[in-house]
């Protein structure tokens, strides 16, 4: 039987790793994902065919209430509203992982039997896992807006309240290494992990919460991988490698996208105490406001536009209307590209799926410094949906919450059109000077009727 299990063990592998290649273009991502997801179903499958797994009552039980959950709000859940789906599903996975470490302490107190890699282990699961639980239910909480998603926390003194969190956690976890067998060290292990999980979270507000995100999921992976050490379980270790790996480099590369370090943001240094500005309507500034006909002239007469897209081009669905006003407009001999901002929307790589489902050419798609350099000699930078990812505050004002994150350079464009329903702000809850610029003409309504309507208008030209 065992010869068995590991040979299903390498298929899985196999399909994680060969599923994960999917993963790295639109094109190849949903066979990827059901490839991987296939690779965890004979994983499953393999770890029931242990010899010694019994309480099959439970273990069904488990497996339709499970079911029951996961289908239907995965089927359910609307592409905007995936972000805070991921944080969940991810955080869930973090908090099994915690409860393992704390059933394997009921059942051997201090975890006596057990060699020093196994306490070791499995106390570095309780605290992560834990951590990565909570730290996610807030970040859940933020991007479902049921918890507000401006920073909450103490300023200066919260790294310190962090640290002392973490310190007592690891003293309770040394006091078992070195023989403790009461109940209330691993419960208060977990408790203060789970403190600690908020205390990290809540301060993080604005433009940080996708970083913050991604590095909760690798947290989730290594917990994930240090159970599996402890409990000798080869599939739990490389899935949770691959996940902590991979969750890893995201976190990196997002955390460079933004222009923030990784300690700043878990010590809650940013995103912090600035003066936002929620949606109002920027004291005495005005702001012009333009018609799809005349939208759509001055495109029509462009050399180059360049769209830029965002989180209200996700809500509205315009993605389809978009490529079909592209396409005109290049009939008509206008050069168009899209500006693609690392963190537009509310997840990695989400303007590109929403363009590739609507058959964007790839090549039209432009990376942030790919593109930053053309905006001086664009005629129109058409902005649909997208507010944070343009605001030149970022660039320009040391007050602000996002100052240092790198933007597109939609303002030295020679014309700018936005559509978006109102002054509202964005995801960071600050006001985008860039609306109040004279270059920019503020087209209000949803982005995808606006977009129909510049499209019919630019037919009758
Ligand atoms: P945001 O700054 O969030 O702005 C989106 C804008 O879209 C809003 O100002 C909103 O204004 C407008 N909008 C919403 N629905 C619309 C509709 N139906 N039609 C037209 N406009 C609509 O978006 P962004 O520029 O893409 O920036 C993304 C933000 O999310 C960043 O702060 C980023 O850090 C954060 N974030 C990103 C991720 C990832 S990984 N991408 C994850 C979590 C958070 P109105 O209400 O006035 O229409």
């Amino acid at each position: 039987m065992n010869t068995l299990v590991t040979a299903l063990y390498i298929v899985a592998f196999a399909l994680f790793i060969y599923g994960l290649m999917g993963l790295t273009g639109p094109k190849t991502a949903v066979n990827g994902n059901l490839i991987a997801a296939g690779g965890m179903v004979i994983a499953l499958v393999a770890t029931l065919l242990i010899p010694g797994v019994s309480n099959w009552v439970l273990i069904v039980i488990g497996i339709v209430i499970g079911t029951l959950l996961g289908v239907p709000s995965a089927r359910q859940v609307k592409m905007t509203a995936m972000p805070q789906m991921v944080a969940l599903f991810n955080g869930v996975g973090g908090g099994a992982v915690a409860l393992i470490a704390w059933v394997e302490f009921r059942e051997d107190p201090g975890y006596a039997s057990h060699p020093g890699y196994f306490v070791v282990a499995s106390l570095f699961s309780a605290i992560i896992g834990s951590v990565s639980f909570w730290g996610s239910l807030i970040a859940f909480g933020k991007l479902q807006e049921i918890v507000p998603g401006r920073p909450i926390g103490l300023g200066k003194a919260q790294s310190a309240l962090n640290l002392v969190l973490l310190v007592a956690a690891v003293v309770l976890a040394a006091v078992i290494g070195a023989g403790g067998t009461s109940q209330w060290l691993i419960v208060g292990i977990l408790l203060l992990a789970a403190v600690l999980g908020v205390m990290v979270v809540l301060p993080i507000g604005g433009a940080d919460m996708p970083v913050v995100i991604s590095l909760l999921n690798a947290f989730t992976g290594l917990s994930a991988a240090a159970t599996g050490l402890a409990l000798s379980n080869t599939a739990m270790i490389v899935a949770g490698m691959i996940v902590g790996a991979s969750g890893s480099i995201l976190t990196n590369l997002m955390a460079q996208a933004m222009n923030r370090s990784i300690p700043s943001i878990v010590a809650g240094g940013f995103g912090g105490s600035g003066t936002a500005v929620g949606g109002g309507a920027g004291g005495d500034r005005t702001v012009k406001s333009t018609s799809a006909a005349d939208a759509a002239i001055q495109m029509a007469y462009a050399e180059q536009v360049v769209v830029v897209p965002g989180y209200g081009m996700a809500v509205a669905q315009a993605q389809h209307a978009v490529k079909d006003m592209a396409k005109l407009l290049e009939a008509k001999g206008v050069t168009v590209k899209y500006a693609i901002h690392p963190v537009a929307g509310r997840m990695p790589g989400h303007m590109n799926v929403l363009l590739a489902e609507a058959d964007v050419p790839y090549d039209q798609l432009k990376e942030m410094d790919d593109i930053n350099g053309e905006f001086n000699r664009t005629d129109v930078a058409l902005v649909i949906g997208a507010n944070d990812v343009t605001n030149p505050a970022a660039r320009n004002d040391p007050s602000s919450p996002i100052h240092g994150m790198p933007i597109l350079n939609v303002d030295e464009s020679k014309n700018v059109i936005v559509l978006k329903r109102s002054m509202n702000s964005g995801f960071a809850g600050i006001d985008n000077p860039l609306f109040y610029d004279e270059k920019t003409s503020m087209l209000f309504g949803d982005a995808k009727k606006s977009v129909t309507e510049v499209t019919e208008e630019l037919k009758a030209l």
